[in-house]
């Protein structure tokens, strides 16, 4: 079974969906650390609530984000995170010995198809559009913004949401559902989902 690193830095609807699935049977996936920048993460509740570690590494206490990242790396190698799991984490991860040690193993999931709107409020960017598609990208992390090699990607239909907060609602429904697949695919190690593939082996990597 796969050891994961959750890093939140909010309420964790991600991680608490994660945990239920696990507990269903349908995520094959052993959390072992919770990691945060924010010392109020509603996600820190969740941790405890299912007894995981839970570890505040918090930007204020190091010198340069080099040395923070590099405590990010250390604990990850502590641990053993077979995978790390980005959900609602608020900081771009830019540590060349923690993107090198753990290239491929650190994903993230965005709430729309990206390379569209990549960054805040990418529902809310969606809906002032006027798009009537949008959806969820689950993708591997590089050091750029939302920029790494796409794993999979679902299209939410959007054109019955009145506002953004609505629209916000129903693309996260299909991401509660999506992330604790792609673990799981990433547990069993074959990279289909649905019977689909998930992973394109024409991008920028090879599995
Ligand atoms: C989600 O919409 C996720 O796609 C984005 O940040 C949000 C986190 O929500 N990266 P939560 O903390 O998992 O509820």
């Amino acid at each position: 079974m796969i050891k994961i690193a959750i890093l939140a830095s909010g309420r964790g609807s991600n991680f608490k969906s994660i945990m239920e699935e696990i507990r269903a049977g349908r995520c094959n996936a052993h959390p072992v650390v919770l990691i945060t920048n924010n010392p109020d993460a509603p996600a820190i509740d969740i941790a405890k609530e299912n007894n995981i570690p839970v570890e505040i590494v918090n930007k204020k206490d190091f010198a340069s984000r080099e040395a923070f990242d590099s405590e990010i790396k250390q604990i990850l190698d502590r641990y053993e995170a077979g995978l790390v799991v980005l959900a609602g984490y608020m900081l771009i991860l830019r540590g060349r010995d923690l993107l090198e040690a753990y290239k491929n193993k650190i994903i993230n999931i965005h709430p729309s198809l990206l390379p569209a709107f990549p960054g805040v409020e990418a529902q809310k960017q969606a809906f002032d559009h006027g798009c009537k598609v949008s959806g969820v990208t689950i993708h591997f992390v590089d050091p750029g913004l939302d920029s790494g090699p796409i794993i999979y990607q679902e299209a939410v239909d959007i054109s019955d949401c009145k506002t953004a907060e609505e629209t916000a609602a129903k693309i996260l429904k299909t991401e509660h559902r999506a992330y604790a697949k792609v673990i799981d695919m990433f547990s069993k190690g074959t990279f289909t989902i649905d019977g689909r593939r998930a992973m394109f082996t024409s991008g920028k990597i090879r599995l």
